[in-house]
């Protein structure tokens, strides 16, 4: 089509075509055309738009960053965690302290776009004796924080090449729990559960001499806590070379890892009595409590070297700068458990037997022997629940056949298996108001 002007279909200047650079944006069917004075105003409005948009953005995520830090600040997590976690102090304040300081660096990231100076994270190891609350810990944590968290089970994952889940695997449990969303993955927080179970069985503990399927676990772990970009598939997408991949970077990802490394506290008396430095227990047999209170000194005075010879290896240690251990849990501290905790099992059942009209109660001597079979378990408070539960059978099982408003009483005798629980009608104004 010749012709030698034009309208601008938008400002309505009649052009004349002198040069190439009056070329408009032309639809030569409908005649529909843009002057380039007009694409350049589009092109600077789009630009101006999406600047401002960023910058809100950036804006927004910055109030949300302190709004997070007011919300997660030390104390006010360990007030939630106290709720449901008995005894573990240290535990609780370590792992308060690195989750507001994970919050901080965000900010601080944020808010110091390209500069090369940044604040290094302080990934966590924990370790403590089994059923002591570290999981329980840990999944308390990851419902109370404002950022993504996935826990993973370190011993399901194996070397790429071998049958189990890659590395990999754990970068995309936080992708889900991100909600898919890469830039939340990369400010999320991974805790790997078991974590001995990766160690190497070459170590000290272990007397078998080769074991590369564990050490190649450990060497992925080690690329991910460096931070480098995890490529992983859509959760049921077989891996192959065609597959679509997702790409996330784990550079700020904050990393706990934990587990019952049992046995370590041999490998750490050992190096103390070859430092000459005892630790002042007889050398006649010891009690159960003389023990718990030897494993408890012990495991306290842990270092990195310990974890080396217990097979973790040195890089690895390198990157877990804060060492986190738990007590073991006393009878009192079962006894604790038992009711103290928001979910403790003895409110659970309690709970459970209102909604029949029972009122459930459990005797102090009753309690106490419960916590008393879980210490001969060695299982800490795992046990509980399954020894109440073998009790509570019975009774969940007759109460609900009539509606009576009924008092049930466990004593230490049902707790022992020489009688059952008592079981006492009740006035339902009693019941109410108890209840
Ligand atoms: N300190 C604690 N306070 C309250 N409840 C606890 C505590 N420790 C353990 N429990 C209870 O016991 C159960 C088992 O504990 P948990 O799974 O956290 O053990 P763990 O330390 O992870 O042991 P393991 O090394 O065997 O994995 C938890 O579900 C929780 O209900
Ligand atoms: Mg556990």
């Amino acid at each position: 089509m010749a012709f030698d002007s034009y309208h601008c279909s938008i400002c309505g200047r009649r052009v004349k075509l002198q040069s190439r650079a009056d070329m408009p944006v032309l639809d030569p069917n409908t005649g529909f055309a843009i002057c380039r004075s007009c694409i350049k105003n589009i092109y600077h409005f789009i630009e101006e738009d999406e600047e401002n948009t960023f910058r809100k953005h950036k804006q927004h995520f910055n109030d949300e960053l302190s709004e997070m830090l007011e919300r997660n600040k030390p104390h006010l997590i360990k007030q939630y965690l106290d709720d449901f976690i008995i005894m573990q102090d240290r535990a609780k304040k370590i792992l308060s302290v690195a989750a507001y300081n994970h919050y901080k660096r965000m900010k601080y990231d944020a808010e110091n776009v390209g500069g090369d100076e940044e604040i290094e994270k302080s990934n966590v190891i924990i370790m403590g004796p089994t059923g002591c609350g570290k999981t329980a810990m840990l999944s308390h944590l990851s419902r109370l924080l404002d950022i993504p968290f996935a826990v993973t089970d370190a011993s399901s994952l194996t070397e790429a090449g071998f049958v189990g889940a890659d590395v990999e695997v754990a970068v995309r449990n936080l992708y889900y729990a991100a909600g898919r969303d890469i830039e939340k993955t990369e400010h999320g927080i991974i805790y790997l559960d078991e974590f001995d179970k990766i160690a190497r069985k070459s170590g000290a503990n272990n007397s078998i001499t080769a074991d590369p399927g564990h050490e190649g676990v450990q060497q992925g772990l080690l690329k991910m806590l460096e931070g480098s970009v995890v490529e992983f598939t859509e959760r049921g997408q077989r891996k192959h070379p065609e597959a679509p991949t997702i790409k996330v970077d784990t550079k700020n990802i904050l990393f706990i890892v934990g587990g019952a490394f049992v046995g370590i506290e041999k490998i750490i008396e050992k190096r103390l009595k070859k430092n000459e430095s005892p630790i002042g227990f007889g050398s006649e047999i010891p009690s159960k409590e003389d023990t718990d209170k030897k494993f408890n000194e012990l495991i306290h005075q842990v270092r990195p070297e310990d974890l080396m010879k217990f097979g973790i290896i040195p890089e690895i240690i390198g990157r877990l700068p804060v060492i986190c251990t738990l007590e073991t849990l006393d009878e009192d501290a079962l006894l604790r458990i038992l009711t103290e905790p928001k979910n403790a099992p003895v409110k659970q059942y309690e709970k459970l037997l209102a909604m029949d009209n029972v009122k459930l109660e459990f005797e102090e001597a009753a309690l106490r022997h419960v916590a008393k079979l879980a210490i001969e378990r060695k299982t800490g408070a795992r046990s509980l629940k399954g020894i109440i539960e073998d009790v509570m059978l019975d009774v969940m099982f007759e109460i609900p056949k009539t509606d009576k408003p009924r008092r049930v009483v466990i004593t230490e005798a049902c707790i022992k298996g020489e009688d059952s629980p008592q079981i006492f009608p009740l006035k339902k104004t009693t019941l109410k108001k108890s209840a």
